[in-house]
């Protein structure tokens, strides 16, 4: 694969460099991006980096109308010594890889997909801020891209790669949010397309969150499409409630995406000997619990917040205030032990981190 990368750096780079900024999440992109093609018969080819910019999208392509997409997410740290760690970036070239499947999009070579990240991030390496809590955020998007009408899966697609740096997802930052529990919306379904991160799954949770974000809350906690009872999401994160010494978040399926962050989490507690279990929760076991009072902490998990507290939960226009509205004691050290790991405080016992080193 090395050897066909084209590069093609920017004349004009532009000028704000965000090392020492936090800009508001997704709001600034870097110099650079990534681009592979493919076609039918071709397979993919043509990896670049090239300069940061428009695509010109035919208004027949297949993506516009019939939202063959996928992406991901993850984040690359500078730590105090200056180096740049990517966390976890094969699960996440892992994970589009599932989703491509689950899209009728061909499959990408995991190790180019990773060798993308290093290379760009490396090219776009001023980019990468250094203040605490925040991070270059990657954003690999695979589009179907050929110009025709009719529902059959795309014969050519593009993947493209662009940067961010940002600072905290949440204006609350790493303060408990506000969620309240969807129990007319649904986000997905079995058989559905939550397991995947595809565009439709964001656009199918935008009302919900509109309509919470009115009723003054952060978020939509996710109930299952069925029953309306069992826990699935919350926002775009996985989700975990402690009741009674027990950490327990629902098992994956094919309507929860597999959170990488959700992974971390539940092999550090595993390593910390805390009791976890991933197994159906349901919304009204979360409220005995909390009547009873062994509802002890509630969080989610996500590569943009790493680790969420959730301190008030409004189910059926009543409020159940958790831990009495502040971070709970795991979640914090949840919180600290990712955090520093991604910044390279703490050892990486779990091999999460691939540093970027400069490729000259
Ligand atoms: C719907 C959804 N669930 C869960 C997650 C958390 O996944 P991860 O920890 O890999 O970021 C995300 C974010 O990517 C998401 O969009």
């Amino acid at each position: 694969m090395t050897a066909q990368f084209r590069i093609q750096r920017t004349t004009s780079p532009k000028p704000a460099r965000a090392a020492n900024e936090t800009p508001a999440f997704g709001t600034v992109f870097t110099d650079h991006m990534c681009l592979i093609d493919f076609h039918e018969g071709k397979g993919w080819h043509d990896a670049r980096i090239v300069p940061y910019g428009g695509m010109p999208a035919d208004p027949a392509s297949t993506v516009l109308h019939y939202g063959q997409a996928i992406f991901d997410g993850l984040k690359g740290f500078r730590g105090q010594d200056g180096v740049i760690r990517l966390f976890r970036p094969r699960a996440h070239a892992e994970r589009l890889n599932r989703s491509a499947e689950r899209l009728c999009i061909p499959a990408l070579d995991v190790d180019t997909v990773v060798e993308t990240f290093v290379r760009l991030v490396d090219i776009d390496r001023d980019w990468v801020p250094s203040a605490p809590g925040t991070a270059i955020y990657l954003r690999p998007t695979v589009i179907a891209n050929e110009n025709y009408l009719g529902v059959r899966p795309a014969h050519a697609y593009t993947y493209f790669l662009i940067l961010s740096p940002v600072g905290a997802y949440y204006a609350e930052g790493t303060a408990p949010v506000a969620i309240l529990v969807e129990d007319e919306l649904v986000r997905a379904a079995p058989g559905g397309l939550g397991a995947a991160k595809t565009p439709a799954n964001y656009a199918a949770s935008l009302l919900a969150a509109e309509r919470a974000k009115k009723k003054g809350y952060t978020q939509v906690l996710w109930l299952d499409a069925v029953h309306r009872k069992y826990l699935e999401e919350v926002g775009t994160m996985n989700i975990m409630v402690k009741i009674a010494g027990e950490v327990i978040t629902p098992p994956l399926s094919d309507s929860i995406l597999a959170g990488v962050t959700r992974d971390s989490v539940l092999t550090l507690l595993k390593d910390w000997g805390v009791k976890t279990s991933e197994r159906p929760v349901s919304i009204d076991d979360v409220a005995e619990a909390a009547a009873k009072g062994t509802l002890e902490e509630m969080w989610g998990t996500g590569t943009a917040a790493v680790v969420s507290p959730v301190g008030r939960l409004g189910y059926k226009g009543k409020d159940i205030t958790i831990n009495g509205g502040k971070t709970g004691p795991l979640t914090q050290k949840l919180y600290d032990s990712i955090t520093a790991i991604q910044y390279g405080k703490a050892p990486d016992p779990h091999g999460w981190t691939m540093p970027v080193m400069p490729a000259r």
